[in-house]
């Protein structure tokens, strides 16, 4: 079993399926009011949160998800981090001597590799990188489990950027034997080692499809999710994207081409009247606010696994 979590691809489907039944146990016992087998599960644990980019969620759901499990949180400034004050690698050395764990929020994944290389006794788990954002992954895999029971042979269109979430979306959805859409504009599409990988992690023959076209790609679709056009860290790149994008947005008329009874997902922040539209977001088909109390039941699963 992986140490870390920096990726989906970290876990086998059936690590992945586990750590979903044991998130739906956390998730009833914490709703039932019962502390559960696994309250003390890091007791005597310190783990590390750093990060270099803004959190609402994220944050929120480690540090009371670390707690509940009986861990300590230990806040890291980000300054911490800067090149000129000293070597990543020295941080990590530094943080495994005391520490068992540590949460990062970065930019370019290679900075989480440089902790795992460094330190091999701290276990490293990506908050959100360039690249990836698992644990967002494994709340909307939870979310979609509630509402549908299983979710081998349904159908998840993502519309707007090749973006992290949309790479750690994949990876989950195939894993779990879901078919992907994923529609972009020409230049946003997923990176190509998603799509290298996907017929080796995908599950039961599903498939990932790459589209132009967001009308061809949320077709029948059983959920449509879609992201920010602008992801943090790419903030100079704002009003160019949102030209690009402006096809691009998750309105009433894309949504009427889903299934009747499709649901519709967004990791948040979200930018109304951008990405998605007002009356989207706030219909009965969404299921945002349930990804985000999701977080909290995934990551303690996830950290149970990986301390287990
Ligand atoms: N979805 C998500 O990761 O939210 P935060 O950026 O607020 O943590
Ligand atoms: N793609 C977004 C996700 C935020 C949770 C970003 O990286 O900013």
């Amino acid at each position: 079993m992986t140490k870390h979590f920096l990726s989906l691809l970290d876990f086998t489907p059936d690590d992945l399926s586990r750590c979903l039944d044991l998130a739906s146990s956390l998730g009833a016992d914490r709703r039932a009011g019962r502390k559960g087998p696994h309250g003390s599960a890091l007791a005597g644990r310190h783990v590390g949160l750093l990060f270099e980019k803004p959190s609402l969620r994220t944050r929120v759901t480690f540090t009371i998800g670390i707690g509940e499990l009986g861990g300590s949180i230990v806040d890291i400034p980000s300054d911490v981090m800067h090149a000129d004050r000293e070597p990543l690698h020295d941080v990590s050395r530094n943080l495994e001597r005391w520490i068992d764990a540590v949460v990062i929020r970065t930019y370019a994944q290679a900075r989480l590799s440089i902790f795992i290389d460094s330190a091999p006794t701290l276990r490293v788990v990506n908050a959100l990188s360039d690249e990836e954002h698992p644990c967002q992954a494994l709340a909307d895999m939870l979310t979609l489990r509630e509402r549908w029971g299983t979710i081998a042979g349904r159908t998840i269109a993502y519309v707007g950027d090749g973006n992290n979430v949309a790479t750690s979306l994949s990876h989950a959805g195939l894993m779990l034997g879901a078919h992907m859409r994923v529609a972009t504009p020409k230049g946003y599409a997923l990176p190509p080692e998603v799509t290298s990988a996907a017929e080796r992690i995908a599950v039961g023959g599903a498939e990932l499809k790459q589209f132009i076209d967001p009308k061809e790609a949320v077709k029948g679709a059983d959920a449509v999710y879609t992201d920010v056009w602008t992801s943090m860290g790419q903030e100079v790149e704002y009003a160019e994207r949102g030209k690009i994008f402006s096809r691009y947005q998750v309105n009433d008329a894309l949504m009427a081409r889903a299934k009747p009874d499709a649901i519709f997902m967004h990791c948040l922040p979200a930018h109304r009247g951008q990405e998605v539209t007002d009356e989207v977001i706030e219909s009965a088909a969404s299921v945002v606010f349930d990804q985000a109390e999701n977080r909290l039941h995934a990551q303690k699963a996830m950290l149970v696994t990986l301390f287990s």
